[in-house]
C-alpha cells in the first residue's frame, strides 16, 4: 500500500503550499487506480481535512490520473470565466464550460469540460472541495461523472469535470418550456442513476452518497445518467457498526426521515432519496414545492397513498407524459417507489435490487401510440455550445439569475428547490466536528 506522508498544518501555513503548486503542477502519472480507496481521514493526521498539504494530496492520489491545473490554465480554457461560458451555479459556486486539449497540457485529449469555481462567499468550502477530490478522484464508473482534475491556488479552489451536454435532470424535468422527457427516457435515467448508487454501496469500501437529488444527476447526450457532487459523501460504517453517526446534512425533501431525526446514516438513507427522485420522475413534481396547495407541497406525503392503488395511480403521473407510458410498467415503477420510500429503512430494497427491478422495467413496451416527439442526440461539441447559448436564455442549464435566486433561497431554506438541511453536529462526525456552523467554507479559513 502507498505510504502516505502526513503533515499537520494550519490554514495559514496551508496557503503557501497551495501557492507552491502553481510552479509544481505536474499531473499525476497514469498508474493504476489505488486500492484500497483512501478516505478523508487517511490523508490527514489530526482527522481534520485542513491538515493535508496539496503536495500530500497529489501524492496520495497518484494513480488516479487527476490533473492539477493552474488558475491561469483554467482562465485560458474558460475565456477568463466569461459569461458566455457560464453554464450554471449551485451551492459550491459558478460553473463554466471550457475546452482542454494538448495545448493546455501535453497528453490531454481534446474535450469540453465543466469548471466549478468555489464561491468564497458561499456556503461550501475547502472541506467539500477536498471531499470531492478524494472520493471522485478515486472512484471511476460509467454512472459517476468523471473528475478530470482540480486547482488549488491561494484561497481559490476549482474542480474540472467531463462536460455533460444535457446538464442536470432537474433542468429537464422541471423546465417550463421544451419537450418533456418520455417514459422510456425517464426509466433509462432512473436505471443509470441507480447503477451509480449501487456501485457506491457495493464497493469494497462502501460509500454513502448523502446528496442524491435531481440537480446532482447529470445527463450525457444520450441521457446516460451520472452522479456528480460528492462534497457530502461519507465512508460507510466499518466493522460491525450498523450506521455512521453524523451531522444531518443533505437536502430537504430528499433526506430520509430516520436520518433527519437521528443523524444515523446508512445506505438506506440513499435508497430513500432515490425513491424521492424516482417519484419526481414519475410525477414531474419537485420533492418540495411551496407554490402548491399545502397538502401537495411535500411530494412524498402527497403521492404515497396513490402509489399502491392501481386505480388512482394515473392521478399522480406527470400530465406531460400525456398518457404515453406502459400501464404495467407504471404500476411496477410505483410499487418500487413505494418500497424505497418506506418509513422503515429495513423494508427498503438495496440499490442492487432496485437496479434489477429497473432493468425489467426497461422492457415494458405497451405504451399507447400517440404524438411522436423526436429528440435528436446532441453532438458533443457544436450542439453543446448551442446549448450553452440556450442556457443563457434560460432554456437549458440553470441561468445566472435563477442560480442567484436559488442560492439566496438555500440560505433561507424556503426554496421550492430543496435547500440543504443542517442540524446540530454529532460528536462522532469526523468531517464536521470542527464546526457547528452551517457555513463550513467560512470556518476553514480561520483554523
Ligand atoms: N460536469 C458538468 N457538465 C455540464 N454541466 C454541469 C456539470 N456540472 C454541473 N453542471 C451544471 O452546473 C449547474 C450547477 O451545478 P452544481 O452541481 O454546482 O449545483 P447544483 O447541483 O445545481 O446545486 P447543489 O449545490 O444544490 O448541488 C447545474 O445546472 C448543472 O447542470
Ligand atoms: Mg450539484
Amino acid at each position: 500500500m502507498t505510504k502516505i506522508k502526513r503533515i499537520s498544518i494550519t490554514w495559514r501555513s496551508f496557503l503557501p503550499v497551495c501557492y507552491k503548486e502553481e510552479t509544481n503542477n505536474k499531473p499525476s502519472s497514469p498508474r493504476s487506480v489505488l486500492k484500497p480507496r483512501l478516505s478523508l481521514s487517511d490523508v490527514s493526521i489530526t482527522g481534520s481535512p485542513m491538515s493535508i498539504s496539496m503536495e500530500d494530496l497529489s501524492t496520495s492520489l497518484v494513480g488516479s490520473n487527476l490533473h492539477i491545473f493552474t488558475l491561469a490554465e483554467l482562465k485560458t480554457i474558460t475565456h477568463s470565466f466569461s459569461t458566455s461560458n457560464f453554464i450554471g451555479e449551485g451551492g459550491f459556486g459558478p460553473v463554466h464550460k471550457g475546452f482542454i486539449d494538448d495545448k493546455t497540457r501535453p497528453g490531454l485529449s481534446p474535450q469540453p469540460v465543466a469548471v466549478k469555481h468555489l464561491d468564497l462567499e458561499g456556503l461550501q468550502g475547502h472541506r467539500e472541495w477536498l471531499t470531492e477530490v478524494i472520493f471522485l478522484g478515486q472512484l471511476r464508473h460509467p454512472h459517476l461523472v468523471k473528475l478530470i482534475g482540480y486547482c488549488c491556488e491561494d484561497e481559490h479552489r476549482h474542480l474540472v469535470y467531463e462536460y455533460m451536454p444535457r446538464g442536470s435532470l432537474e433542468n429537464h424535468l422541471f423546465r417550463k418550456y421544451g419537450a418533456s422527457l418520455s417514459w422510456s427516457v425517464r426509466m433509462k435515467i432512473a436505471l443509470g442513476a441507480a447503477k451509480g448508487l449501487s456501485f457506491l454501496h457495493d464497493a469494497e469500501k462502501q460509500v454513502i452518497y448523502r446528496d442524491f437529488k435531481a440537480s446532482n444527476i447529470l445527463l450525457d447526450s444520450d441521457y446516460t445518467a451520472k452522479l456528480s457532487d460528492f462534497g457530502l459523501a461519507k465512508d460507510g460504517p466499518e466493522g460491525d457498526k450498523t450506521h455512521v453517526s453524523t451531522r444531518v446534512m443533505g437536502t430537504q425533501g430528499y433526506a430520509a426521515p430516520e436520518y433527519v431525526m437521528t443523524g444515523h446514516l446508512t445506505t438506506m438513507s440513499d435508497v430513500y432519496s432515490f425513491g424521492v427522485v424516482f417519484l419526481e420522475l414519475l410525477t414531474g413534481r419537485r420533492s418540495m414545492d411551496k407554490t402548491r396547495p399545502s397538502r401537495e407541497q411535500n411530494l412524498v406525503d402527497w403521492a404515497r397513498p396513490y402509489l399502491n392503488d392501481h386505480r388512482k395511480l394515473d392521478r399522480i403521473l406527470d400530465p406531460r407524459l400525456e398518457g404515453q407510458y406502459s400501464t404495467t410498467g407504471a404500476q411496477k415503477a410505483a410499487a418500487l417507489a413505494y418500497q424505497c420510500l418506506s418509513h422503515q429503512c429495513k423494508s427498503r430494497p438495496t440499490m442492487s435490487t432496485v437496479v434489477k427491478t429497473l432493468e425489467l422495467l426497461q422492457n415494458f413496451n405497451d405504451i399507447p401510440v400517440g404524438t411522436f416527439v423526436y429528440i435528436a442526440p446532441l453532438e458533443t461539441t457544436k450542439e453543446a455550445e448551442k446549448q450553452t447559448e440556450e442556457s443563457k436564455k434560460g432554456n437549458g442549464h440553470q441561468n445566472r439569475h435563477d442560480s442567484h435566486h436559488r442560492r439566496g433561497n438555500r440560505h433561507r431554506m424556503r426554496s421550492p428547490r430543496s435547500p440543504t438541511v443542517y442540524s446540530s453536529p454529532s460528536p462522532n462526525d469526523s468531517l464536521t466536528n470542527a464546526t457547528n456552523s452551517p457555513r463550513p467554507s467560512h470556518e476553514v479559513k480561520v483554523v
